[in-house]
């Protein structure tokens, strides 16, 4: 792939630039752009393929939940919940502190991508300062989720050059903006229901700042670090949170796991699917629900959907009333973006029930 490089220092490059960017947006392609914090790595937020592939150029051998950016703040209402919107704090965060680096957490609409939220209930926004982010979520007509754009473990971009550095050859399109103005990335706060703010990730916006208006709401405390069973640490949070299924998930690795009668069961394609439905009759389990994460082995495909069907199957398996129930998932095979897949299934089948 050979990654175009769109000049965008001034404004007159940058108008001329955006249609180019956009449309790779539209298209399901991915674009660096800078914003005010570090250059993020773009894709449509509600194209779960196009978001699969941010995580396959990034070599991220995990799925961690994605910041999606918005221009207008009346694009919350296709993100969040109302019962979120509903909160106050809401809106005098944005006053506060948008656009600028602020991450704001909160439920999430159910049609936002799963693997943009790694399978959470939550999603975090946020409304950038910088004109090209700006200009190029406007252009595109779409919310954009991005991370930093840097390959896994390496240092966040502050300028072009680094992006391509890391990712020249694996990514569509590049934006060549002015250097990153803060250099660290936004803070991240959640508001949950009751209790106050919870900073998840310190930034661009200081802990204080947020105690400071939120006051009369509840304030705002460093989030206490949970060490999750199979997080990874360090994180690049504070804390991290991760899908964890309430059916039991069990890793078929080479014979079907014994003891098993009521299941549903996850296979990479279709092939391994009919192997894992043989062996599933040939114990005698009974089988509720079957998925292939895709036809013919395809890892981009198998990640933009896997967080939505591992929550199906565990709903089929709940609402069937079956407590001994649990998702028999064939591995993942390994490589690219395939060791993100299997990392999140070793994950799920290491929680505890
Ligand atoms: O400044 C920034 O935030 C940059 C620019 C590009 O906007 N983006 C960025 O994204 O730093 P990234 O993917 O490198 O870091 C996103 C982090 C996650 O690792 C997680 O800590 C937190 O944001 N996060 C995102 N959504 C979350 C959610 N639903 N719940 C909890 N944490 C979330
Ligand atoms: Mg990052």
């Amino acid at each position: 792939m050979i990654t175009e490089r769109l000049r965008a220092r001034t404004p007159h490059s940058a108008a001329e630039s955006m249609p180019r960017a956009a449309a790779i947006i539209r298209a399901g392609g991915l674009v660096a752009f800078p914003t005010e914090t570090v250059y993020g790595l773009g894709a449509s937020a509600f194209d779960a393929p196009a978001v699969a592939r941010i995580f396959e150029a990034k070599g991220r051998p995990t799925f961690d939940p994605l910041i999606v950016h918005i221009a207008d703040r009346a694009d919350l209402a296709h993100l969040f919940t109302e019962h979120a919107l509903a909160d106050p704090r809401i809106a005098i965060l944005a006053d506060a502190f948008w656009p600028g680096p602020l991450t704001i957490v909160a439920s999430a609409r159910p049609e936002v991508p799963g693997l943009v939220r790694a399978g959470l209930e939550t999603v975090g926004v946020r409304l950038p300062r910088h004109e090209t982010a700006l200009a190029l979520i406007r252009a595109a007509g779409t919310p954009i989720a991005a991370p930093s754009a840097n390959r896994f473990g390496r240092l966040s971009p502050t300028t072009a050059d680094h992006v391509l550095e890391q990712l020249d050859g694996r990514i569509d399109a590049v934006l060549l903006g002015e250097a990153t103005e803060i250099g660290v990335e936004s803070s991240v706060v959640a508001l949950d229901a009751g209790g106050p703010a919870r900073l998840l990730r310190h930034g661009g916006i200081p802990l204080e700042d947020l105690a400071r208006v939120l006051a009369d709401h509840g304030g705002a405390v460093v989030a206490a670090p949970t060490a999750q069973p199979g997080a990874p640490l360090p994180g690049p949070g504070m804390t991290e949170s991760h899908y964890a299924p309430m059916v039991q998930l069990v890793l078929a690795t080479a014979a079907f796991p014994t003891g098993t009668k009521d299941c549903a069961l996850l296979a990479p394609d279709r092939a391994a699917l009919t192997h894992l439905e043989s062996l599933a009759a040939a114990s005698g389990a009974m089988v509720h629900g079957s998925v292939a994460l895709s036809e013919l082995l395809d890892p981009v495909a198998a990640a933009a959907q896997l967080f939505e069907r591992l929550h199906e199957l565990e709903a089929l398996l709940i609402n069937r009333a079956l407590p001994t129930a649990r998702i028999i998932a064939a591995p993942y095979p390994e490589g690219g973006l395939g060791s993100a897949i299997a990392d999140r299934l070793r994950r799920a089948a290491a929680t505890p029930q």
